[in-house]
């Protein structure tokens, strides 16, 4: 009992996640999972066991009553993702669990505090209670319907739910207040196939006496569907409600009566902007006891459902996230004014503004500026951009649009009555809400520069998929840059949910027959089918969530899939075994490098052969189902990877590698990164191949980049683990073309898709200012400088390697990820005398610390850690809490440590005095 006490004081739950979510509503998979983070200051602390109890009253499970499940008591340090394996679980149904672990010592906590989880519907049949409904045709093709629905409840509510979908877009009021705060929801997917819909609790919103429902539609991502033809809006909802007196009622489309009426918004489009005609509004048509004018409301009809399968949207809904103000106003011409918000970001604005009835406020957005200061948005193709509010005229008016986004740093408005100021317009960030888990910081304001310019990059193009840009007409998951582009994502947000959609809208782009999946996912517009090779994220992505997350269900659940797209791959190989389709190869490389005249819509590389991209690609992707087949332990199949990765490699180097000059292909930087990277040069020319490629990298290119989207991430990645981090130290510090600083010495806040500066031209087709798959550095300032690396051996981040580089003129880094586990920590900072590293580890990690000793005699080294010697004369000397040994591997000390902070100060010239 004493014992146990001491426990507690230093062991405390801080998250009980369950799908990756902190209570979450609207669970549909029958065996939801678990995972929890302890926080301690204890050093090498870990669990030894845990005991979930899941139960369907707070009160059983406050008397230690699992009545749904109780796990037992399980050995074993697993902390995440635990699947529940208790009584079948009911659709629509709160169940509250906890958990408690027994520590290294064996010693037991108490139980944490209760969470919960609510189901929405378990199966597809509950979905049948409601139809989709549509506006009826003598509405005349309304750009935005709204829908209204009154109902009486002779009771205060005591519980409501509401569930509900929305084409493209949807917006659930009750009462006159709009229900949560998902904006452009649900997210995208291909609706023929899946739609999500989403979970309220909306008891708060509802009363005793009569109630009104209002629903606003939009056009989204439905109007661009494929199978239909300018399909109008329509939405779905099933709204269950508990009275106090015990009464359930239930309010759905279809059953209920719904009437319907054209609103405010005149058009809107995502690409294109949105128009709102204040005039036109209706005060109160989404409150009880409105009175609706005949001759503009219709009943709603039932429209035909847009075919695929309801699931609930857990991933994190898209959100206004935050507010900028700009930074300047300029007035160009006479009436016109530009806001610059110093940041290119995605979102809208909020335009607050008062004048005469009528008036036409025109917003265009645009990430770019003419000389004259005005607006170009020419690098937007065929996406109007272009916002248009028009006032009622009546005291202050406040707008901001519904139905569309834009990528932008720069807003033009014209038409303002009077000289707007910075109050009338704001920026609001809007994405995805996923969490911002990493942070990186050093000594070089270039390198922040860089990662600043990338984050936001990334962050500007999360909307429910991983989009390619969020400012054209295009916004679409591209495969082959998801192909460079995940790792980095992941460094700098929570990506579980998100990229766990985006795997269903990848398999819903995969041909049953031949395997074959798309380039873009969910597919439409542009791409083609079978995709590109280089579209080998759609095994690398999963393959990342079990590094990152230790989420094994995504392996299980695409794992046919992914041999189905592996066995078309490998049907399309000639005879000697090489993949011999491309399109777009490392896409998008400098000019010079680019096939001539293909600067425009195509930027295909003159210097890299598509082929060899994509059998390397086919290769790499080999080398991941074998893996994941191991994971599975699928045995047989693993062993038949191996031996199909053998024979590939053995035909990249018999068709691609000329033993003379030591070159692959043409020699190109990709040409050498891609082999090196992925294993495939022969040991006994490795040091050969290494040579012609630092080569090409320093003396030939001197020290730039020239290479596209793919090779762009490999080359850095592949001189770095080949020994060469000075090299590609030198190219993330580079400001000449083409190079990340050089974007930054041009002003860039975000990165971009073409090397050059491109703001008219030709070029400007393709060349947007905001692309992520050139953003793929930023994974290698936290792997490599902050030198935060998932140990793949227990995933999760069950053991982390802490292993920076320092590079010599760097004074410091300070870098950190949240991982499921809780926040890693790794920083460094040098002083004339000593290398200090601070590093953090959660409960249950454990962490290999390399500790560089570059060059250094290892015998002259002394370690301090917290005050004591724990390095000295080449040897482990210390026996400081934590830390369980330390031993010299090749130039760095390694450390091997448990959970908790350190410090460890290194001197290189021997004990300090
Ligand atoms: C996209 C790129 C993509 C490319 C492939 C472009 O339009 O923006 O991100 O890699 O197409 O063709």
């Amino acid at each position: 009992m004493g014992k146990n006490l001491k426990l507690q004081c230093f062991l405390s739950f801080e998250q009980l996640l369950c799908e990756y979510r902190l209570n979450p509503l609207g669970i549909d998979t029958p065996c939801p999972r678990f995972s929890w983070k302890i926080s301690t200051p204890r050093r090498g602390s870990y669990q030894k066991a845990y005991q979930i109890l899941v139960a369907r009253t707070l009160e059983a499970l406050q008397s230690d009553t699992g009545d749904m499940w109780d796990s037992g008591k399980v050995e074993g340090r697993a902390s995440t993702n635990i699947p529940y394996a208790g009584e079948p679980l009911q659709s629509r149904t709160r169940y509250y669990w906890k958990v408690r672990v027994w520590n290294e010592e064996g010693l037991p906590s108490s139980y944490s505090a209760p969470a919960w989880f609510e189901t929405a519907f378990l199966t597809q049949e509950e979905w049948e209670k409601s139809v989709w409904i549509t506006p009826p045709v003598v509405l005349e093709r309304p750009s935005a319907p709204m829908f209204r629905k009154e109902f009486f409840l002779e009771k205060k509510p005591i519980r409501a739910r509401a569930y509900i979908s929305g084409l493209g877009y949807y917006e659930l009021r009750i009462n006159g207040e709009k229900v949560g705060d998902h904006v452009l929801d649900p997210a995208w997917t291909d609706y023929t196939k899946r739609v999500l819909y989403a979970t309220y609790d909306v008891t708060s919103y509802l009363r005793e006496g009569l109630n009104a429902i209002g629903v606003i539609l939009g056009n989204g991502w439905f109007a661009y569907s494929q199978t239909m033809m300018h399909p109008l809006p329509q939405f779905i909802l099933q709204l269950y409600i508990t009275l106090e007196n015990g009464v359930k009622k239930c309010i759905t489309s279809g059953r209920d009566f719904w009437v319907t009426v054209n609103g405010p918004i005149l058009e809107n489009s995502v690409y294109n902007g949105e128009t709102y005609d204040a005039r036109l509004e209706k005060p109160g048509w989404d409150m009880p006891g409105y009175r609706m004018d005949p001759s503009e409301w219709f009943p709603s009809i039932i429209a035909e459902p847009p075919g695929g399968i309801m699931v609930s949207q857990i991933l994190e809904p898209i959100k206004v996230i935050k507010d900028i103000e700009p930074v300047n106003i300029t007035s160009p011409k006479p009436g016109i004014y530009v806001f610059d918000f110093g940041q290119n970001f995605s979102g809208w604005v909020r335009l607050t503004v008062r004048g005469p009835r009528g008036t036409k406020v025109t917003m265009r957005f645009a990430e770019l500026l003419y000389e004259d200061g005005t607006v170009n948005q020419e690098n937007l193709r065929t996406a109007k951009a272009t916002d248009v509010y028009i006032l009622r005229g009546e005291g202050v008016e406040i707008y901001e649009p519904r139905f569309t986004y834009h990528g932008f740093r720069y807003v033009q408005v014209e038409g303002f009555p009077g000289k707007p100021t910075h109050e009338n317009v704001i920026g609001r960030v809007v994405r995805s809400s996923v969490e911002q888990v990493g942070n990186f910081r050093c000594s070089n304001e270039i390198l922040n520069k860089i990662q600043q310019n990338a984050f936001w990059t990334e962050a500007n193009n999360l909307h429910g998929i991983p989009t390619d840009c969020p400012q054209r007409d295009e916004r679409l998951g591209w495969l082959n840059d998801m192909t460079v582009r995940a790792e980095a994502a992941l460094y700098n947000f929570n990506l579980a949910l998100l990229y766990t959609k985006w795997m269903d809208d990848i398999k819903d782009t995969q041909d049953p027959i031949t395997g074959a999946i798309a380039d873009t996912a969910p597919f439409r517009r542009y791409g083609r089918k079978p995709a590109d090779p280089v579209a080998m994220s759609y095994l690398l992505v999963p393959w990342l969530l079990y590094v990152f997350y230790g989420d094994r269900r995504i392996l299980e659940k695409h794992y046919e899939g992914l041999r189905q797209w592996i066995a078309y791959l490998e049907k399309s190989r000639d005879e000697n075994g090489i993949v011999q389709y491309s399109y777009y190869g490392d896409w998008a490389p400098p000019l010079p490098e680019a096939v001539p005249g293909s600067i425009g819509a195509s930027a295909v590389s003159a210097t890299t052969p598509g082929t060899f991209v994509s059998t390397c690609l086919f290769y790499y992707g080999i080398l991941l189902l074998a893996k994941i087949a191991k994971v599975l332990g699928k045995k047989e199949e693993e062993d038949e990877y191996i031996t199909l990765a053998t024979r590939m490699k053995e035909s990249i180097n018999r068709i691609f590698f000329d033993r003379e000059t030591k070159k692959y292909a043409t020699g190109s930087q990709t040409c050498y990164a891609l082999p090196l990277f992925l294993g495939i040069v022969p040991e006994r020319d490795r040091e050969d191949v290494l040579k012609n490629f630092v080569e090409e990298v320093v003396e030939k290119r001197k020290r730039h980049l020239a290479t596209g989207n793919i090779g762009s991430k490999y080359v850095v990645d592949a001189l770095t683990e080949s020994g060469f981090a000075d090299v590609a130290y030198a190219l993330a510090t580079q400001t000449t073309y083409p190079s990340w600083g050089y974007m930054v010495v041009q002003g860039a806040t975000t990165t971009w898709e073409r090397w050059e500066y491109v703001t008219s031209g030709p070029q400007i087709q393709m060349a947007s200012h905001c692309h992520p798959m050139n953003a793929t550095i930023s994974a290698w300032f936290f792997k490599t400088l902050g030198g935060i690396i998932p140990d793949e051996k227990e995933p999760g981040f069950g053991c982390v390697i802490i292993k920076p580089y320092i590079p010599e003129d760097l004074d410091f880094v300070d870098c950190s990820l949240k991982t499921v586990k809780g926040l890693i920590r790794s920083s460094w900072r040098k002083t004339p005398d000593r290398l200090t590293v601070n590093v953090t580890i959660p409960w249950n990690v454990t962490a290999q610390v390399h500790i560089p000793a570059d060059q250094r005699n290892l015998q002259a080294v002394t370690i301090k850690e917290s005050d004591c010697i724990i390095w000295k004369k080449g040897h482990y000397v210390g026996n400081a809490s934590g830390i369980r040994r330390g031993n010299a591997q090749g130039s760095s000390i390694v450390l091997e440590i448990g959970s908790g902070d350190y410090q460890f100060e290194i001197f290189w010239g021997g004990e300090d005095q």
